[in-house]
């Protein structure tokens, strides 16, 4: 099967640069990517490219290449799906809210709607793929929609997890590891896998290409985010060790990292991990465990959860301890809100637990990020309902200007690892702060050695004394 157009339902971090890149890498295909927030669509079909409502390193010049020849958005759902040989489901699936599961298992009312929507209006074959993290056999509840449809449509299901990661998304998506194609075993499912194999090896080697069955590829992808989260909860398990024995967990982590076997990636400790993926995939595979009996896999994995809300807690636990015990009318500087640096994205990043945890200790915090816009950081704390929307808004300051944030402040704590923290002045910075004057590392980022020289007290994690 040659595929000519695609549809993509969701213009979010996922389907936005996914499908960008597939459109400047396939000319001859045409990428229309939809979603029903029309404000998320006005902002990709800005005049001003550097306008789009995800910051992605390299993606605007993307974007900038692609729209209106072969890459177009729009929140005409249903037009997109007709034309299509192709949909691409690239929606949300939070953690529950509600009802069964709530709080563990993923919500996939937006994929219900989604393959409802695709079952209603199309009208020629088409091949769907589950693109977004989901419960293992969800493409069973795909198809059990699509194929009872009673108009003689067929469908064939795909499962093609995302592994790009946020900040690094157009390298990721142009360079991959591995790509994961599941499918059916049949003639048909086979075919189908083929035509999607086909759209990524224009620009990837088939090598690296890897087709497994359905199952496995949706399984795999929980997997891989349920291996990464543990190395970071594994490092900050370590870090605290560190601390009060006297290691460095800097020298520890490069000191495994050596072992070929262990490799040197993602031990980097830190206040906690953050995103979209890590906490929603396993809390969801730890609900799949659970309903299946396996309560010791379960465990096992909640753990991971367990050991980063205890670090995020940890890191704003030593801010009040070390100012005295008391944080209350003081201001403490945040470096960085978003999860990670090289993103505008916030969702469950630990700036947000670690300031909910001081306006309760009713410290006054100033945040400086360089992409995260005010209301985001207003509404990610609304989120958590601990306190009204008029007391949060007293609480926190957003600074345009990192020396603005700075002034003033008891103590900075660093949230987020933006490299352009290293090069502030901080002889400026530490010269218009009270005194004594805290730096709190929580990305290990500034060299301590330096602060400390300028007369910060400098704390890192996992940094014994
Ligand atoms: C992750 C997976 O990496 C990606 O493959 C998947 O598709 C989606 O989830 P993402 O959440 O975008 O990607 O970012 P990632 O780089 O994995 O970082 C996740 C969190 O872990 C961030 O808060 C990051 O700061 C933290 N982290 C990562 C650490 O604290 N230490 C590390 O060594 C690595
Ligand atoms: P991700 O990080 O997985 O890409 P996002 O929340 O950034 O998640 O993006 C998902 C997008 O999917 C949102 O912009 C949302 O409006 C969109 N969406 C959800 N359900 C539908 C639907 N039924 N039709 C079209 N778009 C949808």
């Amino acid at each position: 099967m040659n595929i000519k157009s695609i549809c993509c339902i969701g213009a979010g971090y996922v389907g936005g640069p996914t499908m960008a890149i597939i459109a400047a890498k396939c000319p001859h295909i045409k990428v229309t990517v939809v979603d029903l927030n029309e404000a998320r669509i006005a902002a990709w079909n800005d005049a001003d490219v550097t306008k789009i409502p995800i910051y992605e390193p390299g993606l605007s010049d993307i974007v900038a290449e692609a729209r209106g020849r072969n890459l177009f958005f729009s929140t005409n759902v249903d037009q997109a799906i007709d034309e299509a040989d192709m949909i691409f489901i690239s929606v949300n699936t939070p953690t529950k809210t509600y009802g069964i599961g709530k709080g563990m298992a993923a919500d996939l009312k937006y994929i219900e709607l989604c393959a409802r929507q695709i079952a209603s209006v199309s009208k020629t074959d088409k091949i769907v793929v589950e693109k977004s993290t989901l419960p293992v056999r969800t493409a069973e509840a795909i198809k059990n929609i699509l194929q009872n449809t009673g108009n003689g449509v067929k469908f064939q299901i795909l499962s093609n997890p995302e592994f790009l990661a946020e900040g690094t998304a157009v390298t990721d998506l142009l360079n991959p590891d591995r790509v994961l194609i599941g499918g059916d075993g049949d003639a048909e499912g086979q075919e189908a896998v083929n035509a999607l194999e086909a759209i990524y090896a224009n620009w990837i080697s088939r090598d690296r290409i890897l087709t497994t069955n359905l199952w496995s590829s949706e399984l795999s992808k929980l997997t891989a985010n349920a291996f990464l989260a543990q190395r970071v909860s594994s490092i900050n398990a370590m870090s605290e060790l560190c601390e009060k024995t006297g290691a460095d967990v800097n020298e520890v982590a490069r000191a495994i990292g050596m072992d070929s076997r262990i490799g040197p990636k993602f031990l980097k400790a830190s206040v906690g991990f953050g995103g979209s993926c890590f906490q929603k995939d396993i809390l969801n595979l730890v609900y799949i465990a659970k309903s299946y009996a396996l309560n010791e896999v379960a465990d096992y994995w909640e753990q991971v959860i367990i050991m980063n809300d205890h670090q995020k807690r940890r890191f704003a636990n030593t801010i009040v301890s070390t100012l005295y015990n008391t944080v209350s009318g003081k201001k403490i500087a945040f470096l960085g809100w978003a999860f990670k640096k090289d993103t505008n994205d916030t969702r469950e990043s630990a700036a947000i637990y670690v300031a909910d945890y001081l306006l309760n200790e009713q410290a006054h915090v100033a945040v400086f990020d360089p992409q995260v816009q005010e209301l985001q950081m207003q509404s990610d704390l609304n989120y958590l309902a601990t306190r009204s929307e008029k007391e949060n808004a007293s609480g926190i300051t957003v600074q345009q200007d990192p020396y603005e944030a700075c002034k003033d402040a008891h103590a900075i704590a660093v949230l987020t690892e933006w490299d352009e923290f290293k090069s502030y002045d901080w002889h400026r910075i530490y010269a218009n702060m009270k005194k004594p004057a805290f730096i709190f590392d929580g990305r290990n980022l500034l060299d301590g050695k330096k602060m400390e020289q300028i007369g910060f007290v400098f704390q890192a994690i996992g940094k014994g004394k």
